[in-house]
């Protein structure tokens, strides 16, 4: 009897285990709307259309998204289980299974214009631009970096879950992550070379690399700010994160800091300071070093004492620009920013 009630109540159980993988859409919703995934970029915050059809009430079955999202029909990349699970997909479709059809798609993030350069025509035509906006900063740092060929740069684009995590280790300063670290998912997929072409490709490269340019790969970080007496003290490391030997070299650099209102700056170290003057644009002080060039691998570091900590609504930060490499055509709008201090880490 004994026997029999614990078989009894064993099987409910495993009808929870199955109802568990019953789709949820409040789970869908929240991943479409998380950092995991970029599908929005393409469809619309709620799935009403962009680049990429209207998902939203439009009634398509868990194996029919399926299907869209591992073997997409067109310009669209394909994505692994990796990166989305069989069971994320059935919960965005439930997810747009509960909510209305759109009456008309909403229009594309980016939209290409006649008087862009070829390249930059095809890299809004075939979704690039959906993700990475006009000018294709953030990649540009990284393929100038590494200087990647084209090679490299195809193989970013079509085999991006297996090239990516490689060129991310080849320029991690540290030892790699473990293999089966918490590394985030990829949130590009994997574009597939029958739908857009390597000629495309390869205007867009051609652009990214001589016409706009590859970036140096630059970074500054500030870190929390020291209090004594004088006042409170921030050291900015700034680094180019370049591969040695191979990432570009930076030229002609100027090292901005904005001091926030009703500060005062105490001293500074560091070669190449300017002293404070009024910018228009940071609307207020600014504080400059310049320097003449910053190669792959290279680091310096300032600092700064102010009257006083900065608020985290006022925090300090600050931005870096460079003469050279420099658009072949067009203004230099190129810039790193440079963020406020990280928020300490909470005692372990
Ligand atoms: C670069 C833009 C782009 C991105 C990113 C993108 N899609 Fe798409 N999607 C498209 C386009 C364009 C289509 C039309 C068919 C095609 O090109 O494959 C499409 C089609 C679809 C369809 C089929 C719609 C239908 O009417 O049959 C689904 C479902 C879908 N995408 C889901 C997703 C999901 C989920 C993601 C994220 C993991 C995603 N898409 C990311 C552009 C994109
Ligand atoms: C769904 C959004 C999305 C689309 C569409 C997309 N990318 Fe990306 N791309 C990313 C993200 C996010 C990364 C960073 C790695 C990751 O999370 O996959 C990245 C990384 C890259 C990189 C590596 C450099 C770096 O900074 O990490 C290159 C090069 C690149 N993309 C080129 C392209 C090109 C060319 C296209 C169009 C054919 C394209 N991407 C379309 C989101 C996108």
């Amino acid at each position: 009897m004994k026997k029999l009630l614990a078989a009894l109540l064993l099987l409910p159980l495993a009808g929870l285990s199955a109802s568990a993988q019953t789709p949820d859409p409040a789970a869908g919703k929240t991943l479409w709307e998380g950092n995991n995934t970029q599908c929005r970029n393409c469809h619309g915050k709620d799935g009403e259309g962009a680049f990429g059809p209207d998902l939203a009430g439009r009634g398509l079955s868990a194996s029919e998204f399926q299907q869209a999202v591992r073997k997409p029909w067109g310009v669209m990349p394909a994505f692994l289980d990796t990166q989305i699970s069989d069971a994320d997909i059935a919960n965005l479709a439930a997810y747009f299974a509960s909510l209305q059809k759109v009456a008309t798609p909403g229009p594309w993030r980016f939209t290409a214009a006649d008087t862009m350069p070829h390249g930059q025509q095809v890299f809004h035509n075939v979704g690039c631009a959906q993700c990475h906006g006009q000018t294709f900063d953030m990649p540009r740092g990284t393929l100038g970096g590494v200087n990647a060929d084209f090679n490299l740069f195809k193989s970013i684009v079509y085999t991006h879950t297996t090239t990516m995590p490689q060129v991310d280790e080849s320029l991690a300063d540290g030892p790699p992550p473990p293999a089966n670290g918490n590394r985030p998912p990829l949130r590009m997929g994997n574009f597939v070379p029958t739908r857009v072409a390597e000629s495309q490709l390869k205007d867009i490269y051609d652009w990214a690399r001589d016409d706009i340019g590859f970036r140096p790969l630059l970074q500054g970080r500030l870190s929390q700010p020291v209090a004594d007496a004088n006042g409170a003290t921030y050291t900015l490391n700034l680094a180019n994160n370049g591969l040695k030997g191979k990432g570009l070299e930076a030229d002609g650099l100027t090292v901005d800091l904005v001091i926030p209102a009703g500060l005062t700056v105490v001293s500074t170290t560091g070669d190449g300071y300017k002293g404070v003057h009024m910018d228009a644009q940071a609307k207020g002080n600014v504080a400059e070093w310049t320097l003449p060039k910053l190669a792959a691998k290279d680091k310096r570091a300032y600092t700064i004492t102010l009257s006083k900590a900065a608020s985290a609504t006022d925090n300090l930060k600050g931005s870096i620009r460079w003469t050279k490499p420099a658009p072949k055509t067009g203004p230099n709008l190129d810039v790193q920013n440079i963020n406020p201090p990280a928020p300490p880490r909470p005692a372990p």
